[in-house]
């Protein structure tokens, strides 16, 4: 017998204003033809004043919740993803777990970035394969709005903010890649390239300082590093390109998305895309688009799954899932 870690539940949330590319257009030199182009974005949701990452997190947990037919005490852990959290400390994920009236269990903060949902998974697996805890909330919250530097266009046109929630369960599973639950984990980093992507403020500084970003040394890395990360993952599930159902990127950039999903040799056809209209939520961007892909009907009981991303550190890595 084996235990997996099944996903019994998913829900999101997406701030209210929605920031068309044209918006961009009366204060930068920019266009909507130049950012749909080159990234693939049209639009993105934008927190409102006052609107917290845990605000946007505990929505999206009750949303999963509601999906799971669960209530907050029956969670032993919350873990969020976050490099957004609303202040340096406490972890949003306690602020999650008494916005949610939790009274028990434990909840910390994950930080990888963009990759932060894959790494905040990988630790629920763990703490659930190990037998730590039977349920946890894994949401990925972000409100990359906040660190966004207005006269910079290479940047602020390509983030938004948002949160998703995935509600993981231990269930028995018979040890194949036909059990339902986290099937394999491939995690990596490398310090080297901590400086093509980062935030130029925070503790040191006094500041919360904005995302500084070189965006075509990203962009080479992103498309061979996920690229590779996804077929370690699939090997280690023993699974191969044509048996998956839906690669479910972190989204980033179209282009990245189309280039990576193309070398892993999957149809485009069996790739989530919602990078058009949330842009690069970080650490959401994954929860939201697996939200997004189950409430249109793409993603359906018993498919498939794989799952990856990339962000400051540089940070990557993939999953393998059967939903
Ligand atoms: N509007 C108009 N022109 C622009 C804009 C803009 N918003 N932004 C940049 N440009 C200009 C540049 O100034 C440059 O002009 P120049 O040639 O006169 O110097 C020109 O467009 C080309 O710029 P490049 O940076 O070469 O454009 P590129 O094709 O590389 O696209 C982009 C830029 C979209 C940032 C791309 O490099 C990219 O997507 N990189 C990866 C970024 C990413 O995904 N980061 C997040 C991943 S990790 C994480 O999620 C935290």
């Amino acid at each position: 017998m084996t235990i997996r870690a099944v996903v019994k539940g998913v829900g999101h949330y997406l701030p209210k204003r929605v920031v068309e590319n044209s918006e961009f257009e009366v204060s930068l030199d920019t266009s909507d033809e130049w950012i749909q182009a080159r990234s693939g974005i049209k639009r993105r949701h934008f927190a409102a004043e006052g609107e917290k990452t845990s605000d946007m997190a505990i929505s999206a947990a009750q949303a999963a919740l509601s999906d799971a037919g669960f209530e907050p005490n029956d969670l032993d852990a919350v873990i969020v993803a976050t490099s957004t959290s609303d202040l340096t400390f406490p972890s949003v994920a306690t602020i999650v777990q008494s916005g949610l009236n939790m009274t028990g269990g434990f909840a910390y903060d994950i930080q990888a970035v963009c990759a932060g949902f894959v790494f905040a998974l990988s630790t629920a697996n763990a703490q659930i394969l190990s037998g730590q805890a039977e349920r946890i909330m894994v949401i990925g919250a972000e409100s990359f709005s906040r660190l966004m530097d207005w006269e910079d266009r290479s940047t602020c046109v390509l983030f938004g903010d948002g949160a998703g929630a995935v509600l993981l369960q231990a269930e028995r599973g018979k040890g194949s890649s036909d059990d339902r639950g986290i099937l394999s984990v491939d995690l990596n980093s490398d310090g080297r390239h901590k400086d093509i992507l980062y935030v130029d403020g925070g503790v040191s500084t006094g500041q919360t300082g904005y995302l500084r970003m070189q965006g075509k040394e990203v962009f080479r890395h992103a498309v061979e590093k996920l690229a590779q990360t996804a077929s370690v993952a699939m090997e280690k599930a023993g699974v191969r390109a044509e048996d998956i159902d839906w690669v479910v990127p972190h989204q980033a950039n179209i282009r990245i998305i189309n280039s990576t999903t193309k070398k892993m040799g999957v149809a485009p056809e069996k790739v989530v895309k919602t990078v058009k209209d949330h842009g690069n939520t970080s650490a959401a961007s994954i929860p939201l688009a697996l939200s997004v892909a189950k409430a249109n009907g793409q993603i359906k009981h018993n498919d498939l799954i794989v799952t990856e991303a990339i962000g400051g550190g540089l940070a990557w890595g993939a999953i393998v899932l059967r939903w």
